[in-house]
């Protein structure tokens, strides 16, 4: 067996609010692969939600949890998409998993679409930024600060969409062809 026969998942790569899970699912449906995604498995792992993993077990704990639940799904046996968690492959040993395992798609967007995304949930602890005067700038730097520092990760995935300015079927449609395009030169 060649080692990119293994490579059989899709992964979906990037900053939180880039639309991944939304986009996942819409890919997996043209592919009519299962879907899943990381989160939610972290969710059920833990018996509890992210946000309050983060309280109450701190974020080492959700990493450790993260880290557990990316190897299992890479060691499923048929191929799947599969959306991942904002900061899982800014972990080494996550992103040699996902290089093993499958093909790598970042999402890409810009800190101010990203704002429009995220600034009505609080579902997202490293975004929690307090309420009040000025919060979308101060939210804005938080985004901004946090993206720089995790893009040059980002950017080795296999594949990068720039997201912004397209509707959910173009992105797929390209997602698909630059997909289609990376495995014949594999
Ligand atoms: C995180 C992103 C979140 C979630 C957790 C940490 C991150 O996932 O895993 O809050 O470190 O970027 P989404 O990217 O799906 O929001």
């Amino acid at each position: 067996m060649k080692q990119s026969d293994k490579r059989i998942h899709i992964f979906l790569t990037g900053f939180m609010g880039a639309g991944k899970s939304r986009i996942g699912k819409s890919l997996a449906e043209q592919y009519n692969y299962p879907f899943f995604d990381s989160d939610d498995l972290i969710e059920e792992t833990a018996s509890k939600a992210i946000k309050n993993i983060f309280e109450e077990d701190g974020e080492d704990q959700f990493r450790i949890i993260e880290s557990k639940v990316l190897k299992k799904l890479c060691l499923s046996k048929d191929p799947a998409v599969i959306s991942l968690g904002g900061g899982a492959i800014q972990n080494d040993e996550n992103f040699k998993m996902v290089e093993k395992y499958g093909l790598s798609v970042y999402i890409a967007s810009s800190p101010d679409a990203i704002l429009n995304r995220v600034k009505h949930t609080s579902k997202r602890p490293l975004l929690n930024v307090p309420k009040g005067k000025n919060y979308e700038t101060r939210l804005l730097a938080r985004i901004t600060e946090l993206l720089n520092k995790r893009i040059p990760t980002y950017e080795k995935s296999d594949i990068i969409i720039y997201r912004d300015g397209l509707e959910l079927e173009e992105i797929v449609e390209q997602i698909y062809i630059k997909i289609q395009q990376f495995r014949k030169d594999m």
